[in-house]
């Protein structure tokens, strides 16, 4: 499973792409908001820190717009992945940007209908947004499986994206269901590493080693 870091803030893609987790970024137009920074500025910074896709997320909602935004954001860097709201006209922009060779995220999917459309207009990844299902008291998780299913039933490209993550459960189970990739915040991601047990563990070997009186280096 690749992991994506769901966020337009520099130093926390940083601190993650150090330890070689960082498959990609997304970003979001309420993430830019947060980040108080420029969209093109922060995107091109992102996108020399990370070799991988790139998310920036048009702000039209009409096809010509949503083109003209796109092609500019695509030009600020090549790992730029172009992201398009599941709507209408978000999907015949996805098929003009992939008939033009650039990645393509297809973004606020919420049924499995709406994810086969956007395999159909070639894109390259679709985002269900889990959390906000769950919010609703539906099962995020229920279509993540559904879309790995019609997927693997038609042998489309489309990588599925679990979005809108939450917790480290979320990534534990869209794993189990084969989701291609996961975006999560940077708190959730260097969550993964934490363990009562691995606490517990270290805190014995730390005290037994200290009683050794030995130093390494
Ligand atoms: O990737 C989409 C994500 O940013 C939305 O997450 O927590 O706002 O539903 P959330």
């Amino acid at each position: 499973m690749k992991f994506f870091v769901d966020t337009a803030d520099i130093d926390a893609i940083r601190e993650l792409a150090e330890t070689g987790m960082v498959d990609g970024v997304t970003t979001n137009p309420s993430l830019i908001l947060k980040s108080g920074r420029d969209i093109i500025e922060v995107t091109k910074e992102i996108c020399d820190l990370v070799d991988g896709p790139v998310s920036a997320e048009v702000a039209a909602t009409e096809y010509d717009a949503m083109v003209a935004e796109g092609l500019k954001l695509a030009d600020i860097a090549d790992n730029v992945c172009i992201k398009v709201p599941l709507t209408f006209d978000g999907l015949r922009a996805c098929r003009t940007f992939r008939d033009k060779g650039f990645m393509v995220n297809v973004t606020l999917c919420f049924s499995a209908n709406q994810a086969l459309l956007a395999a159909k207009a070639g894109a390259t990844f679709i985002s269900p947004f889990i959390g906000r299902l769950d919010d609703m008291h539906i099962d995020g998780m229920d279509l993540i499986a559904e879309i790995r299913q019609i997927y693997d039933n038609y042998h489309f490209d489309t990588e599925i994206l679990a979005a809108s993550i939450r917790t480290a459960n979320h990534i534990r189970e869209a794993a189990l269901i084969g989701a291609d990739v996961c975006t999560a915040p940077p708190a959730v991601l260097k969550g993964l590493a934490n363990h009562p047990l691995t606490d517990k563990g270290l805190e014995q070997f730390l005290a037994d080693w200290a009683k050794t009186g030995q130093k390494i280096v």
